[in-house]
């Protein structure tokens, strides 16, 4: 099931998480910058997504598709409904409409500052699904549950809640981002280590939930604290099959170093 050992070589994923920065004319330039400066290489072996506030959404969709650069669009958050009376949401079919590919579900600060239920990450799970887009499911434990011992417990109840019921197909297909609450926007990510341990124990619990096959292809990310100077570090782990970066993905430089750190593990 390692990408080092296993037959299965998951393509990695590096999403850049922007949350509530850069309105949409610094988007414009970070996007433009990022184009500029990405080559065809740097993109050979890894999936990049960008995931800029909804307002940015228009605005970096035309410059990638006018420009073919080589990023995929995506949400930090959205709605389970479609349409209706839901003052100040923003709906998948919204979104897919936009071309957006990727969409981050139940995101820490989602949950815990906007108090996103289980459920609701459930809900959206399937909501993006519906739409061809593929999610990607933050979860992690918080700094208290992890000093009690209850990594695992924490980590079981949110897979659990976000995926039961899911066909092989779709839960195989889908992003799950490991991302320990402690770790993000302290500047202390996890080690190497802790981070591979939980993300096998995520990719065990894919196994019980809908088989040994989605198990293999599901892709998991680590997220909190990523830097040009860990990157490598933390996807040379083999069930690590990329990188949620929050901070680091604002400038366009910094980005692309993270870029060809992952890259440069997976170039044959
Ligand atoms: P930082 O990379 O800024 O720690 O943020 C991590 C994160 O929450 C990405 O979704």
């Amino acid at each position: 099931m390692s990408n080092l050992e296993g037959s299965v070589v998951r393509r990695p994923l590096v999403s850049g998480n922007w949350k509530m920065h850069h309105d949409h004319i610094e988007a414009l330039h970070t996007v433009r910058d990022l184009g500029l400066r990405l080559k065809a290489p740097d993109v050979g072996s890894v999936d990049v997504s960008i995931h800029p506030p909804f307002t940015d959404l228009r605005t970096v969709q035309t410059v990638v598709e006018g420009e073919s650069i080589p990023l995929a669009l995506g949400a930090q958050h959205c709605y389970f409904e479609d349409r209706g009376a839901f003052t100040g949401e923003v709906s998948p079919q919204m979104l897919a409409r936009l071309g957006t590919r990727y969409v981050v579900v139940g995101h820490s600060e989602r949950r815990r500052l906007f108090a996103m239920s289980d459920a609701a990450v459930a809900a959206t799970v399937r909501a993006v699904l519906r739409h061809e887009m593929t999610p990607i499911c933050c979860v992690g434990e918080s700094e208290a549950e992890r000093d009690a011992g209850r990594t695992e417990t924490c980590l079981s109840v949110q897979v659990r809640a976000a995926f039961n019921g899911l066909s092989a197909a779709q839960l195989g297909g889908l992003v799950v981002a490991y991302e320990p609450l402690w770790a993000i926007g302290s500047g202390r990510a996890a080690t190497a280590v802790d981070a591979e341990d939980a993300c096998v124990f995520i990719r065990g619990l894919v196994a019980e939930l809908a088989g040994a096959e989605a198990a293999s292809t599901v892709r998991v990310q680590y997220g909190g604290s990523v830097t040009a100077e860990n990157a490598a570090e933390l996807v040379s782990e083999p069930d690590v099959d990329g990188l949620l970066v929050g901070g680091a993905s604002l400038e366009a430089g910094t980005f692309l170093d993270i870029i060809r750190a992952v890259g440069g593990c997976y170039r044959s």
